[in-house]
Protein backbone atom coordinates (compact mmCIF):
# COMPACT_ATOMS: atom_id res chain seq x y z
CA UNK A 1 0.00 0.00 0.00
CA UNK A 2 1.41 3.62 -1.00
CA UNK A 3 1.35 5.42 2.05
CA UNK A 4 1.52 9.09 2.27
CA UNK A 5 4.51 11.42 2.72
CA UNK A 6 5.11 13.83 4.77
CA UNK A 7 6.89 17.43 3.91
CA UNK A 8 9.67 19.37 5.22
CA UNK A 9 8.17 21.79 8.37
CA UNK A 10 5.93 18.72 9.67
CA UNK A 11 8.09 18.48 13.34
CA UNK A 12 8.24 14.45 12.86
CA UNK A 13 10.88 14.30 10.29
CA UNK A 14 13.04 15.99 13.20
CA UNK A 15 12.13 13.21 15.90
CA UNK A 16 15.06 10.52 16.36
CA UNK A 17 13.40 7.33 15.53
CA UNK A 18 13.00 4.12 17.76
CA UNK A 19 15.05 1.12 17.22
CA UNK A 20 13.17 -2.04 16.70
CA UNK A 21 13.11 -5.31 18.91
CA UNK A 22 14.80 -7.87 16.54
CA UNK A 23 12.19 -10.27 17.64
CA UNK A 24 9.73 -7.97 15.96
CA UNK A 25 11.21 -7.94 13.17
CA UNK A 26 9.29 -10.69 11.26
CA UNK A 27 5.81 -9.73 12.86
CA UNK A 28 3.32 -9.15 10.95
CA UNK A 29 3.08 -5.67 11.59
CA UNK A 30 6.71 -5.22 10.71
CA UNK A 31 6.34 -7.06 7.56
CA UNK A 32 3.57 -5.23 6.42
CA UNK A 33 5.15 -2.03 7.13
CA UNK A 34 8.24 -3.24 5.00
CA UNK A 35 6.32 -4.03 1.89
CA UNK A 36 4.35 -0.21 2.63
CA UNK A 37 7.61 1.51 2.48
CA UNK A 38 8.83 -0.50 -0.67
CA UNK A 39 5.53 -0.14 -2.56
CA UNK A 40 5.75 3.86 -1.49
CA UNK A 41 9.25 4.34 -2.37
CA UNK A 42 8.62 2.58 -5.45
CA UNK A 43 5.55 4.70 -6.89
CA UNK A 44 7.15 7.97 -5.86
CA UNK A 45 10.41 7.02 -7.61
CA UNK A 46 12.43 7.24 -4.67
CA UNK A 47 15.61 5.91 -4.31
CA UNK A 48 15.35 5.43 -0.88
CA UNK A 49 12.56 6.33 1.97
CA UNK A 50 13.03 6.80 5.80
CA UNK A 51 10.32 5.01 8.03
CA UNK A 52 10.36 8.95 9.27
CA UNK A 53 8.67 10.16 6.14
CA UNK A 54 5.38 8.21 6.17
CA UNK A 55 5.22 9.56 10.41
CA UNK A 56 6.39 5.92 11.58
CA UNK A 57 9.18 7.01 14.04
CA UNK A 58 11.21 3.38 13.67
CA UNK A 59 14.58 2.78 12.55
CA UNK A 60 13.98 1.21 9.03
CA UNK A 61 14.80 2.54 5.90
CA UNK A 62 14.65 0.70 2.29
CA UNK A 63 16.54 1.99 -0.52
CA UNK A 64 16.66 0.59 -4.32
CA UNK A 65 17.46 2.50 -7.54
CA UNK A 66 16.24 0.45 -10.84
CA UNK A 67 16.24 2.95 -13.76
CA UNK A 68 14.82 5.40 -11.86
CA UNK A 69 13.89 8.79 -13.58
CA UNK A 70 14.32 11.38 -10.74
CA UNK A 71 18.36 10.34 -10.89
CA UNK A 72 18.20 9.15 -14.69
CA UNK A 73 22.22 9.82 -14.34
CA UNK A 74 23.00 7.50 -11.78
CA UNK A 75 24.17 3.60 -11.34
CA UNK A 76 21.41 1.23 -10.42
CA UNK A 77 21.76 -0.83 -7.13
CA UNK A 78 19.40 -3.55 -5.77
CA UNK A 79 16.46 -3.22 -3.27
CA UNK A 80 17.68 -3.51 0.20
CA UNK A 81 15.65 -3.29 3.63
CA UNK A 82 18.10 -1.98 6.52
CA UNK A 83 16.68 -2.36 9.85
CA UNK A 84 18.18 -0.56 13.00
CA UNK A 85 21.18 0.24 10.54
CA UNK A 86 24.66 2.02 11.42
CA UNK A 87 27.21 3.15 9.29
CA UNK A 88 30.32 2.37 10.98
CA UNK A 89 33.24 3.52 9.21
CA UNK A 90 33.15 6.17 6.95
CA UNK A 91 36.37 6.47 4.03
CA UNK A 92 38.40 9.55 4.33
CA UNK A 93 36.75 9.84 0.28
CA UNK A 94 34.14 12.69 0.25
CA UNK A 95 31.99 13.57 -3.09
CA UNK A 96 29.73 16.20 -3.98
CA UNK A 97 26.14 14.80 -4.07
CA UNK A 98 23.12 15.94 -5.58
CA UNK A 99 20.45 15.18 -3.44
CA UNK A 100 16.71 15.37 -3.61
CA UNK A 101 14.08 13.82 -1.07
CA UNK A 102 10.38 12.88 -1.29
CA UNK A 103 10.36 15.21 1.78
CA UNK A 104 11.61 18.21 -0.34
CA UNK A 105 9.63 18.08 -3.03
CA UNK A 106 10.84 19.72 -6.20
CA UNK A 107 13.92 20.83 -4.90
CA UNK A 108 17.92 19.68 -5.30
CA UNK A 109 20.84 20.68 -3.42
CA UNK A 110 24.48 19.92 -3.08
CA UNK A 111 26.17 18.21 -0.19
CA UNK A 112 29.57 16.04 0.66
CA UNK A 113 29.28 12.69 1.85
CA UNK A 114 31.49 9.85 2.23
CA UNK A 115 32.09 8.23 -0.93
CA UNK A 116 32.17 4.13 0.52
CA UNK A 117 30.85 3.66 3.72
CA UNK A 118 29.93 -0.09 5.82
CA UNK A 119 26.30 -0.37 6.58
CA UNK A 120 25.57 -2.89 9.35
CA UNK A 121 21.80 -3.42 9.80
CA UNK A 122 18.99 -6.48 10.20
CA UNK A 123 17.26 -7.60 7.16
CA UNK A 124 13.49 -8.34 7.34
CA UNK A 125 14.23 -11.79 8.38
CA UNK A 126 15.85 -10.91 11.23
CA UNK A 127 19.66 -11.63 10.34
CA UNK A 128 22.06 -9.01 10.78
CA UNK A 129 24.60 -8.21 7.71
CA UNK A 130 27.55 -5.71 7.39
CA UNK A 131 28.24 -4.52 3.75
CA UNK A 132 30.44 -2.23 2.26
CA UNK A 133 28.83 0.04 -0.08
CA UNK A 134 29.53 3.08 -2.79
CA UNK A 135 28.87 5.05 -5.14
CA UNK A 136 25.16 6.43 -5.42
CA UNK A 137 24.61 3.32 -2.89
CA UNK A 138 26.31 4.95 -0.16
CA UNK A 139 25.35 8.73 -0.28
CA UNK A 140 21.40 7.19 -0.53
CA UNK A 141 22.06 4.91 2.78
CA UNK A 142 23.71 7.96 4.31
CA UNK A 143 20.74 10.06 3.57
CA UNK A 144 18.36 7.71 4.73
CA UNK A 145 20.08 7.17 8.00
CA UNK A 146 19.74 10.98 8.49
CA UNK A 147 16.01 10.41 8.43
CA UNK A 148 16.56 8.10 11.29
CA UNK A 149 18.08 11.07 13.31
CA UNK A 150 15.91 14.02 12.12
CA UNK A 151 18.57 15.35 9.72
CA UNK A 152 17.80 16.53 6.63
CA UNK A 153 19.93 17.14 3.31
CA UNK A 154 19.69 21.01 3.59
CA UNK A 155 21.41 20.53 6.86
CA UNK A 156 24.63 18.93 5.64
CA UNK A 157 24.89 21.44 2.50
CA UNK A 158 27.93 23.76 2.93
CA UNK A 159 26.99 26.17 0.23
CA UNK A 160 23.06 27.46 -0.22
CA UNK A 161 23.27 28.81 -3.28
CA UNK A 162 23.73 24.81 -4.66
CA UNK A 163 19.99 24.76 -3.40
CA UNK A 164 18.12 24.31 -6.93
CA UNK A 165 14.58 23.48 -8.43
CA UNK A 166 14.85 20.61 -9.95
CA UNK A 167 13.90 21.92 -13.73
CA UNK A 168 17.13 24.32 -12.72
CA UNK A 169 19.02 21.35 -11.34
CA UNK A 170 18.47 19.26 -14.84
CA UNK A 171 19.17 22.97 -16.98
CA UNK A 172 22.44 24.09 -15.08
CA UNK A 173 23.83 21.22 -12.53
CA UNK A 174 23.19 17.66 -14.30
CA UNK A 175 25.51 17.66 -16.77
CA UNK A 176 28.72 19.48 -15.20
NI1 LIG B 1 14.94 12.01 1.94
Amino acid sequence: MVLDVIKMGNPILREVCQAIPVIDITNDEVQTFIDDLIDTMREKNGAGIAASQVGQLQRIFVMECDHNPRYPDRTDFALTVAINPTIEEFGEAMVDSWEGCLSIPGLRGMLPRSAKVELSAYDRDGNQFVRTIEGFEAVVAQHELDHLNGVLFVDRMKDMKYLTFQDEYVKYWLNE
